[in-house]
């Protein structure tokens, strides 16, 4: 190794000790054969570690991918597959053709976590209190106290830099087996691939990395589209609807270039711009949307996987449908330039505790967000006509994010204009995480408020008028 030839001092030093430690750990277990002075004692420098509360230290763990799911939305709602990684491939299949220099092993730290959740978490509990909370705005303030816990678990260190530069990776994985590529299985009704070529372009897929000894499980959700962003690509459409769904005020309806995706508005003279969210919400929840498709994943990985602890990352909307599986069933989840998504939590009916407020009021969901100032998707500025979004057929209003927002200012820092261009995981693994000492404080903001110029409504106001939910989803193209 060339490495050994280098200087023992320096500031990089513990940290490229540590890697090669890492790696070594991966390959051989035995770190001894690293020809460094005894003097060197402690071998890894102090940053190598982080503490937890009760100051224990903590090692990185370096986790590798085992599993691809996928599921299929528009065109295929009813495939489900799932690929096992052969253990002689795990590290090939990390390598991403974007990130060159970036295929080493991917280490995260853990911490103690506080998360708010529903003591009772199977999906066969929650799925039918969701359903309701979707009908009555008033379900889950009206809840029991009692069915509520706050659980203190192993989640991720969000203050290490290393720990979010591995979740960013494993939320870049580029790799896309095709149906006659390896070994995939049917885990879902039985799907007819030769009837059916080219399902990789349509659906979501979930990564899953998991630690040495199986402990913890880190599901990383993907959108089908090939491109690391949303402009373009094969199922540009199927997630331009999903996009008008998920995040805007009420489905593209009252814009004049969003595409709209439902018809849960109305507008009069008096009552002004009226939303029905239960209506949206039931959109959302249409098997082919993309939702679903995540929940179908993270009920495979939940069964496959009983006695690991669970935690979910994304991309943008790959964020997106994390943050949702997190709030959903009370998961740590990190993501990366997810568009502000508290309103469809609200509209999917997601659960809160009583007294909790709206979806960006509530403490200890767990869900960390991380962005920078320039892109107009994380900072939920992508409105407006004259914006780019817009012009796409994409409708985000939505402002507000749940949980903790961490956020790297590279407006100030580096002087950065706002761009959707800035938007794509590369940009941020490679200009942003990479560049900066330490991450972002993560912070709370509770004051966000979104549609401030609509109405909404759960549930039937009057009874005079009913509507089926399959006319009123419109269905893709
Ligand atoms: C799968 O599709 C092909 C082509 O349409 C058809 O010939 C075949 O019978 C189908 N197989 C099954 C099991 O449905
Ligand atoms: C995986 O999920 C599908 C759809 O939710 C379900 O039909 C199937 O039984 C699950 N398989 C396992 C092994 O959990
Ligand atoms: C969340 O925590 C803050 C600070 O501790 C507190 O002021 C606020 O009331 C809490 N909100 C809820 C909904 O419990
Ligand atoms: C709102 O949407 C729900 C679900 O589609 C529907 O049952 C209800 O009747 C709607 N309310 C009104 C007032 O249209």
């Amino acid at each position: 190794m060339a490495i050994q030839q280098s200087p023992l001092t320096g500031p990089g030093f513990g940290r490229v000790l540590f890697s090669i430690l890492s790696v070594s750990a991966l390959i051989s277990t035995s770190i001894c054969d690293a020809p460094y002075p005894r003097e060197q004692k402690p071998l890894l420098s102090f940053d190598s570690y982080s503490l937890n509360e009760q100051g224990h230290v903590k090692l990185g763990e370096a986790f590798s991918l085992q599993d691809i799911f996928h599921h299929g939305t528009y065109q295929y709602p009813n495939l489900h597959k799932h690929i096992s990684i052969p253990k002689s491939e795990e590290s090939s299949w990390v390598e991403n053709s974007e990130l060159p220099g970036l295929n080493g092993p991917l280490i995260a730290r853990s911490r103690p976590m506080k998360i708010e959740r529903l003591k009772d978490r199977r999906p066969s509990i929650i799925e039918p209190m969701i359903s309701a909370a979707q009908e009555d705005g008033k379900f889950w303030s009206n809840s029991d106290p009692a069915a509520w816990t706050v659980d203190h678990l192993i989640g991720p260190d969000v203050t290490d830099k290393e720990t979010i530069l591995t979740l960013a990776r494993m939320s870049a994985n580029s790799y896309q087996p095709k149906p006659g590529q390896g070994d995939w299985t049917d885990v879902g009704s039985g799907f007819n691939e030769s009837a059916d070529f080219g399902w990789e372009n349509d659906g979501i897929r979930g990564y899953v990395y998991a630690n040495e000894d199986g402990s913890i499980v880190t599901i990383s959700f993907k959108g089908g589209t090939p491109q690391l962003g949303w402009m373009g690509g094969p199922t540009s459409s199927n997630d331009r609807d999903n996009v008008n769904l998920l995040f805007s005020c009420c489905c593209g309806q009252g814009s004049f270039l969003a595409q709209k995706v439902c018809s849960c508005a109305t507008f009069g003279f008096f009552s002004g711009r009226v939303c029905n969210s239960s209506c949206v919400g039931q959109c959302l929840k249409a098997e082919e949307r993309y939702y679903p498709a995540a929940q179908h994943i993270y009920s495979n990985v939940s069964a496959f996987y009983p006695n690991a602890e669970i935690w979910v990352t994304g991309h943008s909307l790959g964020g997106t449908l994390s943050s949702l599986l997190g709030l959903t069933y009370g998961l740590p989840a990190v993501t990366i330039e997810t568009p502000p998504e508290a309103l469809p939590a609200g509209r999917l009916g997601l659960p809160a505790p009583p007294g909790s407020g709206t979806m960006q009021t509530r403490n200890n969901t767990g869900a960390y967000h991380f962005g920078i100032t320039s892109d107009p998707i994380y900072m939920g500025r992508c409105k407006g006509l004259a914006a780019s979004c817009a012009l796409a057929g994409y409708a985000f209003d939505s402002v507000c994010h749940t949980g903790m927002k961490c956020v790297y200012d590279v407006v100030k820092d580096f002087g950065w204009w706002s761009s959707i261009s800035t938007h794509g995981i590369v940009t941020v693994i490679q200009d942003v995480i990479m560049k900066y000492e330490s991450v972002p404080v993560c912070e709370p903001a509770p004051e966000c408020q979104d549609c401030s110029s609509w109405k909404e409504f759960h549930g039937s106001l009057t009874s005079s008028k009913t509507s089926k939910p399959t006319t009123t989803c419109h269905s893709p193209r």
